[in-house]
Formats: C-alpha cells, sequence, structure tokens
C-alpha cells in the first residue's frame, strides 16, 4: 500500500504557509539564545532556532533573523549584530527553558531582557556581548557574513566561534557530553523537546580534521 501524501507547491508559497510548514517538517532545532549589545551597552537576549553549525575552518554557525511580524523592522538581535558585529550563542537547555522563552516577548529596545528577566551574566574574552551564566555552553561569535535570502524577509547571520565556553561538567577536556548538557530543541507551534533516548553507533567516516587536505 503507498500511503498517502498531501502535496504543497513550494513555488510562490506565501510567508505564513511557509513558515508553519517549514518549522514543523525541520525538527527537532536547536535553540541558540543570543546575547548582543546595543550601541547604548544594553545587553539584549533572545532565542532563535533557524539555527546550526556550518563550517568547522574555522568553526562556523549561522542564524536566520525574520523581520518581525507585523511592521517588517529589523529584530533588536539583528540590529545590534549588525552595529557591534559580535554575538554570543548560549545553548539553551531543560534548565533554561521557561527563562529562554520568556526572553522572546517583544520587550521594546531600550529594555534588556538580561535585565527584565534577570539573568545572570559573565563577562566574554574575545568579544563585547556577555555570556549566560545559566547556559552550559557559550559560544562568542564574530560577524563574518550577513546573507538576505529570498525576498528579502530573512537574513542569514554567519559568524565565526571565536572562543568556546564549556563547563567542566558537560566537558571532559576533549568530549562534550551532549546528553549532560540536556539541550531543548524546538518543533513546530508551542512545541519544545528534550533529547529522549540516544542511539549509538560506530563512526563509519573520518571527522573532518584528518584527512589531510593540504589548503592554498
Ligand atoms: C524557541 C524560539 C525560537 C525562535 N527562533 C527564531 C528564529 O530562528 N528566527 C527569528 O527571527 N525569530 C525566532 N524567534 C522569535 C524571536 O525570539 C523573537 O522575535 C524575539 O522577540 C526577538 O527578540 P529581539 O528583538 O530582542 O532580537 C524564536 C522564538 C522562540 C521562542
Amino acid at each position: 500500500m503507498i500511503p498517502e501524501f498531501a502535496f504543497v507547491d513550494g513555488e510562490g508559497l506565501d510567508t505564513a504557509t511557509a513558515y508553519r510548514l517549514i518549522v514543523g517538517c525541520v525538527v527537532p532545532r536547536p535553540v541558540a539564545w543570543i546575547t548582543t549589545l546595543d550601541a547604548a551597552g544594553r545587553v539584549n537576549a533572545a532565542p532563535f532556532s533557524s539555527y546550526n553549525y556550518v563550517a568547522t575552518s574555522p568553526p562556523m554557525l549561522a542564524v536566520n533573523i525574520a523581520a518581525r511580524a507585523g511592521d517588517g523592522a529589523m529584530k533588536d538581535t539583528a540590529r545590534n549584530i549588525r552595529e557591534i558585529g559580535e554575538f554570543v550563542v548560549n545553548v539553551a537547555t531543560e534548565d533554561t527553558m521557561e527563562a529562554m522563552h520568556l526572553s522572546a516577548q517583544e520587550f521594546p529596545p531600550e529594555v534588556s531582557e538580561a535585565e527584565a528577566l534577570g539573568l545572570a551574566l559573565l563577562p566574554s574574552r574575545n568579544v563585547r556581548p556577555p555570556r549566560l551564566a545559566a547556559s552550559p555552553v557559550q559560544m562568542e561569535c564574530r560577524l563574518d557574513q550577513a546573507v538576505v535570502l529570498g525576498r528579502g524577509v530573512n537574513t542569514l547571520y554567519i559568524g565565526e566561534i571565536v572562543a568556546f565556553h564549556l563547563r567542566s561538567d558537560i566537558y571532559d577536556g576533549k568530549r562534550v557530553d551532549s546528553a549532560a548538557m540536556r539541550p531543548i530543541a524546538r518543533l513546530g507551534g508551542p512545541f519544545y523537546a528534550g533529547l529522549g533516548e540516544v542511539f549509538e553507533r560506530p563512526m563509519l567516516q573520518r571527522p573532518p580534521g584528518s584527512e589531510g587536505w593540504k589548503v592554498g
């Protein structure tokens, strides 16, 4: 028996339908809880799940920030990344889910989410925006490229990770214990998920860095 499939043509799809479909289909998504600084030095914190790592030499990650629904204005995080050129990605976990979720509220630009939500901060080493103390992993990033996508609603911010901070209970000096981090994942709609069961299989390919490639 061939199962039935609904067909939705992607060509010319309106933004609302496209969003609903894509956030339901591309799951689970990790959550980057991003801290930035505005020109006046206020700390902004907001979550972003359209996010992943994109390079290892050097380490880079990318996050897609949409224009604000309604007025189409730039979100505070996007504006701060453009102005300051630096941001910190704090890994969101089960422990930090409530505060992370609340930080997605549309606070006015002059209100610091860090202050409003009482988020403890730690200074960064290589960038100006601070880290969130409650996160077990914080990655200091320098903006590499901002790529405007499609019809202009979304911009992909690609950052080079210039420093990793790894809490001692999840990092043994070589490997990150991802399960011990208890990362939180975003699903479609109002749903989040924990890791669930973890499966182990032997690695069938060499990890990046051991290929012996010569560049240049
Ligand atoms: C779990 C979660 C994930 C989110 N992911 C994104 C995302 O990938 N891109 C985006 O533009 N907004 C995303 N949002 C919405 C922003 O967090 C929200 O617009 C926030 O108000 C932006 O804050 P800012 O103006 O301080 O930057 C997400 C919200 C939540 C709760």
